[in-house]
């Protein structure tokens, strides 16, 4: 059984678990466009949960090739006859393109969607972030129903609204805020899932703990075990703490002027790995674990955490089997490419680091040459 709301930080949310016997409902609070995000098994069987929640219209569900065979034929099912169209992109982050993008435009097209109609992303961040970012603009926004079926996708992509593709420049620089209309969150989906995708769905799950809860994080430190041996109530426990802290976030700052960029905890490093890797050669979550260690050196050398809180860090990620080591790319090639995110502001990266394990906070006035010593000593000179 997952642990009662004192054996873990559910406690201190804002956010109402509607508790029932089947599944957990949390809602984000977002005024006409809240939401719920139901979590549980079998929920891709429950065919209400997407019909109370959208249109009537056409709907197009946009999956992979790897999850369309799957899942496909259960959601077919549920759905008894409800008429769907499918488009079934290829499977991988180097995918995750404008070109891509048009092809999910033909199918609407050819569907005739229209505002009545919805889309549904059945699959991981990937097809969670172009589906959405389709929903966004087609017919200038149509309903999004988000699907996701890793676990990556469970505790973040899909709640919150950001949505995009990339651009050889930089990871998601083409994209909207558009938020969905329900998530639904089927851990039996889980089972499926590859132990690479498993480990790189943990960064994330790791990242609320450290940048909002260490309950959570010492819950996590002594349950890693049955996270990766995959035990329903214990990956349930954390897909919704997961989804409450971020829905928590963004219910306060949705458009991400604020506290919402505390969720980026170790993504302006690792967004840089990903796009000097190769898209799709270190999972985004791989990249985010790695960069995380580099926002704990980076907040040690400012005196902020100290040598025991890095290891710390260091230690829960190894225990989830994911890289604390980073590529050799070389400090002025990762400053490089850290200078195109999206939080840079009059030139200077504003980075997300540590005052304390537990407490992030997004930093533009550090120390440069901290940050320079920290990315020489980690990546290379
Ligand atoms: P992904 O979508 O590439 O999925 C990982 C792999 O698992 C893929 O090969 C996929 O086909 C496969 N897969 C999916 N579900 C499966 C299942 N149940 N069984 C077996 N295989 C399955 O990767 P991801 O880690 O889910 O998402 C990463 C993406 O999410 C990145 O593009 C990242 O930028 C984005 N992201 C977006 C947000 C946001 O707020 N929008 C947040 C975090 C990450
Ligand atoms: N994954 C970061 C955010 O949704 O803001």
């Amino acid at each position: 059984m997952p642990p009662t709301s004192d054996a873990g930080p559910n406690s201190n949310f804002g956010m109402v678990a509607l508790v029932n016997t089947e599944h957990h409902t949390l809602r984000i609070e977002l005024g006409d466009r809240a939401y719920p995000i139901h979590i549980g098994s079998g929920l891709l069987d429950k065919d209400a949960l997407l019909s109370d929640a959208l249109p009537s219209g056409p709907w197009l569900v946009v999956t992979n090739e790897t999850v369309a065979p799957l899942y496909l034929p259960t959601l077919r099912k549920s759905l008894n006859g409800r008429l769907l169209a499918e488009c079934i992109l290829p499977d991988g982050e180097q995918h995750k393109t404008l070109e891509t993008l048009a092809r999910v435009y033909d199918a609407m097209a050819a569907a005739r969607i229209t505002r009545d109609g919805a889309v549904l992303a059945l699959g991981g961040g990937v097809i969670g972030d172009i589906a959405g970012f389709a929903a966004s603009t087609w017919n200038r926004g149509i309903s999004v129903a988000q699907i996701p079926t890793t676990l990556l996708s469970q505790v973040d992509s899909s709640v919150g609204g950001k949505t995009a593709v990339n651009h050889p420049a930089g990871k998601n620089l083409i994209g909207a805020f558009h938020q969905p209309s329900v998530v639904l969150a089927d851990l039996n989906t889980l089972a499926t899932l590859p132990d690479r995708e498993l480990r790189a769905g943990l960064a994330e799950v790791i990242k609320y703990g450290l940048i909002a809860d260490v309950r959570f994080l010492e819950w996590l430190e002594a349950e890693m075990p049955r996270l990766l041996a995959r035990d329903v109530s214990a990956l349930a426990y954390a897909v919704e703490v997961s989804c409450a802290t971020k829905a928590r976030i963004v219910a306060l700052d949705e458009r991400e002027s604020g506290p919402r960029a505390l969720l980026n905890l170790g993504h302006t490093f690792g967004h840089a790995i990903e796009a000097a890797m190769g898209y799709g050669q270190w999972l985004h979550g791989e990249a985010v674990a790695a960069g995380m260690v580099l926002a704990a050196e980076t907040s040690r050398a400012l005196g902020w955490l100290s040598q025991a809180d890095v290891d710390r860090v260091r230690s829960v990620l190894r225990q989830a089997e994911l890289p604390t080591e980073s590529p050799r790319l070389g400090a002025d090639r990762a400053l490089e490419l850290m200078s195109l995110d999206k939080k840079v502001k009059a030139g200077r990266i504003r980075l997300v680091l540590m005052r304390a394990i537990g407490e992030a906070v997004v930093a533009a006035d550090y120390d440069e040459a901290a940050l320079r010593f920290v990315l020489t000593q980690e990546m290379g000179g």
